[in-house]
């Protein structure tokens, strides 16, 4: 049997990272994403992934996870990393570079275009489907992409955390557009999507996650770095946040409740007897 991802991730809360000032969104991000890099490594681990593959890196933010897949599939593979966010990209390239890792601007709903005619063994995505809107129309695209004993192993939060939806709307009225831009979905939908998409669903699993922020600062910026810097803690006003802190803060930290799911999908198995005879 195949090996569980563990069923709470508290133990990846890295309550005594200091909080460095921030010198650009997607260092901070970078470096405030540790607990999405750690389960994302836990995805690497179960997609048990081989010398020689290729692989796509689908929302792969600033590369971390790309290296590393990148060394699984070693000189003989190759892996291509994917994000919208230029910033990231850039930063990816200057960080991660390796003759068989690749870096290209662009988006789930374009997978067509940015990585045409390239059968690949893994489509991986770590945090990103939670972004998307139409999954079932990135599923197909995905579909497209696979070999046919290609595997997609996808990781996403299937429910906004109460506690960031509530700093987010303490700055108004972006804090609020920004929670309209994600797209949750829950286990069932996301089932619904991969078999709308003509994929076989292997294995999904919804599970339950905290993650610790020391201050509010480290909250604040991680909130910030994810939301590509539309979260404006400027404008947030100073009483409302001490109410947020009163309410929330637990001798100083705060805690994030999560709801995430991931699965593993790949090509149906064609029947043999469907071709007559
Ligand atoms: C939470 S980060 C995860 C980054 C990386 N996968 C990781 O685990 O460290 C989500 C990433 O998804 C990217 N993203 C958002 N919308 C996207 C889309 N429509 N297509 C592809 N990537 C997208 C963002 O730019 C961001 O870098």
């Amino acid at each position: 049997m195949r090996r569980d991802l563990p069923r709470s991730l508290d133990e990846d809360a890295d309550a005594s990272a200091p909080v460095v000032a921030v010198s650009s969104v997607a260092q901070a991000y970078r470096r405030e994403s540790l607990w999405q890099k750690g389960r994302g490594e836990r995805l690497i681990a179960f997609a048990g992934v081989r010398r020689g593959e290729l692989v796509l890196d689908l929302g792969c933010g600033t590369g971390g996870l790309t290296q590393q897949l990148a060394e699984l599939v070693g000189p003989d593979g190759h892996v291509l990393g994917i994000d919208p966010d230029e910033a990231r990209i850039a930063l990816a390239r200057h960080t991660a570079l390796a003759p068989n890792l690749e870096f290209k601007v662009g988006t789930a709903e374009t997978l067509g275009e940015v990585a045409p005619g390239r059968p690949f063994d893994l489509v991986f995505s770590n945090f990103v489907f939670h972004w998307i809107r139409d999954k079932q129309a990135v599923l197909r695209l995905m579909r497209g992409l696979l070999r046919p004993a290609g595997r997609i192993l996808v990781q996403c939060v299937s429910s906004l955390p109460a506690l960031v939806a509530e700093l987010s709307r303490l700055a108004d009225p972006s804090g609020e557009q920004i929670l309209r831009d994600f797209a949750f979905e829950d286990a069932a939908a996301l089932a619904r999507h991969v078999e709308g998409a003509g994929l076989q669903l292997l294995r999904l699993e919804e599970q339950h996650g905290t993650h610790v922020y020391p201050t509010l600062d480290a909250l604040m910026t991680w909130w910030q770095a994810t939301t590509h810097d539309r979260f404006d803690p400027r404008a947030v006003e100073p009483a409302a946040l001490s109410r947020f802190v009163e309410r929330h803060g637990d001798g100083g930290a705060f805690r994030v409740r999560e709801t995430f799911c991931w699965f593993e999908a790949r090509l149906p198995p064609t029947h043999a007897w469907g071709r007559g005879g």
